[in-house]
């Protein structure tokens, strides 16, 4: 039931992402720290041989989100970090949140103890349709990722090393940025319609 309704959220982003520009986000005030937990539930049950820690350290959790488009984030993100964890012994995903005040941010960590990334993958790792899975991947996963938290006014960085895991850190604004995005997203149409 919970498994059915994530293949439906991610069959529906990659439709959009596939064929158009996602859909702009619907962002409401939203526990975080719920859609974390609604998310590892799935995979503790999906995924039981690797251990999946959260630790939250945030003393602010009321963020302003979509919803399905965040849980979208950490699926791809978590199927990503499984799909490295294959071959490992002892695998381990450790999520991470904790939060800034004075730059009204909060910061998620997704780490893992996989095969990590080598730096000739790193440089496309977000390029659309980029994938080192062949046809078991449609390369599509962190382009996705990428454009959500970008469409919340947020940050995304990777580091890595080959053999020692990867970790994923999004940072996302605590404050309401609908004045900001509703510029950014404007700014974006106007150029793909060469007006600017
Ligand atoms: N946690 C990770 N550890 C190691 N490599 C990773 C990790 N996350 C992503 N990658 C690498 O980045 C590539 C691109 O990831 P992305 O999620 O965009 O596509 P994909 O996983 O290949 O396809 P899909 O998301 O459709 O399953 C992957 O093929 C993989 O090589
Ligand atoms: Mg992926």
């Amino acid at each position: 039931m919970i498994i059915d309704q994530v293949s439906s959220i991610k069959m529906m982003v990659n439709e959009f992402a596939a064929f158009a520009r996602m859909p702009a986000s619907n962002p409401a005030f939203t526990s975080l720290s719920e859609i974390i937990k609604e998310v590892i539930e799935v995979y503790r049950q999906s995924a039981n041989q690797v251990n999946i820690e959260y630790h939250n350290f945030s003393s602010v959790d009321n963020l302003y989100l979509d919803r399905d488009q965040i849980k979208r984030v950490f699926i791809n993100l978590i199927d990503n970090a499984i799909a490295a964890l294959a071959t490992i012994k002892d695998p381990e995903i450790r999520i991470i949140v904790s939060n800034n005040k004075i730059l009204e941010m909060v910061s998620i960590e997704v780490i893992d103890n996989g095969t990590g990334i080598s730096s000739e993958v790193m440089t496309r790792l977000f390029e659309p349709y980029f994938s080192t899975k062949g046809t078991k991947g449609t390369g599509l996963g962190l382009t996705i990722v990428k454009q959500i938290i970008t469409d919340h006014a947020g940050y995304i960085r990777v580091s890595s090393s080959s053999n020692n895991g990867a970790k994923f850190l999004m940072e996302l604004p605590t404050y309401q940025y609908e004045s900001l995005v509703r510029v950014s997203r404007d700014t974006i149409d106007e150029t793909e319609r060469g007006i600017v």
